[in-house]
């Protein structure tokens, strides 16, 4: 057997070339890293070489001590994981201090793990533990439509859960916590991973101004699809703005109460604020 034949290689290099052809993925935009069963870790086990040094993982997570992650490569093209998942991928173990990590297998032309690894790590360990271990998949993406939002929508929790879910009925059954917003912020360092593990508390899904998205879920199916879903509805939202500065209709605060209770989920109050001028 060989690392690739694993079930859960495939669906990460899928999950790659989904986002590849989305348009998500320009050059060596957006990263993905997924926290491995332990029967994953143990199918790959005889084939990882565990002898390389530790690096410094530049942030702290001792909820993750001991835990093996596929991750994209800092640099490499989303483009080509399905052809070369050895070049552009690798299997990380993480250290009982959870303050390091070391490659175990892939990366084979050198490189490392994606500069967001403190982001991705942060954020698996708040899911892990609010999820009681079923987050799996941190995956972040230079959404188009959802950056271009950033650039004319306030940048407030409020407002980008209100606005997107609006777009689409089924939105707040799919992402029914909302989604969080950070301020633009240097990226792939320990600063802009605290605001958006901090996040990552309330909601799956955050968005970074000017820059993209990082969403979490139970595996790559709903992860993708959670990022699919926002997008979309980003690009409506997009659509609609680009016709007319105000819609004639929407879905009401109303509606919304009448979908929570239809479909049995809870929706924050601080969502569903009232908005006179449109609803009337
Ligand atoms: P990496 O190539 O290091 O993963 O960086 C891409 C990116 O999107 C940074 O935010
Ligand atoms: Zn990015």
């Amino acid at each position: 057997m060989n690392v690739t034949d694993a079930k859960f290689v495939q669906g990460f290099v899928r999950m790659c070339s989904d986002g590849w052809e989305q348009g998500w993925h320009e050059r060596n935009g957006g990263n993905l890293t997924y926290r491995m069963k332990p029967e994953e870790a143990q199918e790959v086990m005889p084939l990882l070489d565990r002898t390389r040094p530790w690096q410094p993982i530049g942030a702290d997570v001792p909820g993750l001590a001991g835990e093996f992650f596929m991750v994209t490569g800092s640099g490499k093209f989303f483009r080509n994981a399905v052809l070369d998942p050895a070049d552009t991928t690798a299997i990380i173990e993480i250290d009982d201090s959870g303050k390091n990590y070391r490659i175990c297998w892939g990366l084979v032309n050198g490189g490392r793990p994606t500069s967001e690894l403190p982001s991705h790590l942060m954020n698996h360990e708040v899911k892990k533990e609010i999820s009681g271990g079923r987050h799996r998949v941190i995956y972040h993406a230079h959404t188009p439509n959802t950056i271009a939002l950033t650039f004319v929508l306030p940048l407030k929790d409020e407002v980008f859960t209100r606005e997107i879910w609006e777009m689409m009925t089924e939105c707040p059954v799919i992402f029914p916590d909302g989604i969080g917003v950070v301020d633009w912020m240097v990226p792939g360092g320990r600063e802009i991973a605290v605001v958006t593990s901090e996040l990552m508390k309330k909601y799956d899904v955050a968005v970074w101004a000017h820059h993209g998205m990082f969403c979490s879920g139970e595996d790559f199916d709903t992860t993708f699809g959670l990022m699919h879903t926002v997008e979309k509805s980003a690009q409506i939202l997009l659509k609609v703005l680009s016709v007319s500065p105000v819609k004639r209709q929407t879905i009401t605060a109303r509606n919304f109460r009448d979908l929570a209770e239809a479909f049995h989920v809870t929706l924050p109050e601080r969502f569903l604020y009232e908005k006179q001028a449109e609803e009337e």
